[in-house]
């Protein structure tokens, strides 16, 4: 016996008047009914509260109103527009849509939006100079060639422009274990761990002007 909303593999039992889909996995028909989101009231779902948040990002100031469980990633991403921040995983593990908040590299797929009002958040954007040019960090992956496809780039930028704030003198020992939060499918990570080190080099030539 079947029930209203439940999945069904032969694609004639659990069917509601609901308009269900319709689809096929490995030659079986799979029959899924859209639900309603739970609601343990038992009365009708309400729409998610929106909330206020204010913060600076890349210098400049921003206030948007966004559902309390919007991601900061999603944040970054949708509401500002700021697409540099890459999202992978979504589960904290690859790194790709690190983002410093108040300087200190978070994952943003893992934090609220919310959770950032009144911060200071600098996104791969917001590492160029003034002038457009690009800064020390994004010098070097150039220089070094520390990026293929570039889709773990803006984490790797962010995690090692707060990591040389910390030690600007690494050896590639050090460089190497700066990165190994942050997953990359295509270099092989040998130009990566160069690239911090000449990213150290610029900043400190940099320091001597
Ligand atoms: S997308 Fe955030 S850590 Fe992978
Ligand atoms: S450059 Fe392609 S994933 Fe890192």
């Amino acid at each position: 016996m079947s029930t209203p909303g439940t999945s069904t593999t032969d694609g004639t039992a659990g069917q509601t008047p609901t308009q269900p889909h319709v689809g096929s996995v490995r030659g079986r028909v799979v029959t899924t009914v859209p639900r309603a989101p739970f609601d343990p009231a038992g009365g009708e779902a309400r729409p998610e509260e929106l909330v206020d948040v204010r913060l600076r990002v890349n210098g400049a100031e921003h206030h948007i109103r966004v559902p309390g469980r919007r991601l900061l990633s999603d944040a970054l991403r949708h509401d500002l527009e700021l697409t540099g921040t890459h999202v992978g995983c979504e589960h904290g593990v690859c790194g790709a849509c690190t983002v410093l908040m108040d300087g200190r590299p978070v994952r943003a797929c893992l934090m609220f939006a919310a959770s950032a009002e009144g911060s200071e958040i600098t996104t791969v954007e917001g590492l160029t100079r003034p002038d457009g040019e690009l800064g020390p960090v994004q010098q070097a992956f150039v220089e070094c060639h520390g990026l293929q496809c570039g889709f773990c780039t803006p984490g790797f930028l962010t995690t090692i422009t707060a990591y040389l704030d910390e030690n600007p003198d690494p050896s590639p020992e050090e460089a190497r274990e700066a990165v190994a939060g942050n997953l990359c499918r295509c270099t092989g990570y040998q130009n990566i761990v160069k690239a911090v080190c000449r990213a150290a080099e610029l900043r400190r030539e940099e320091g001597d002007r």
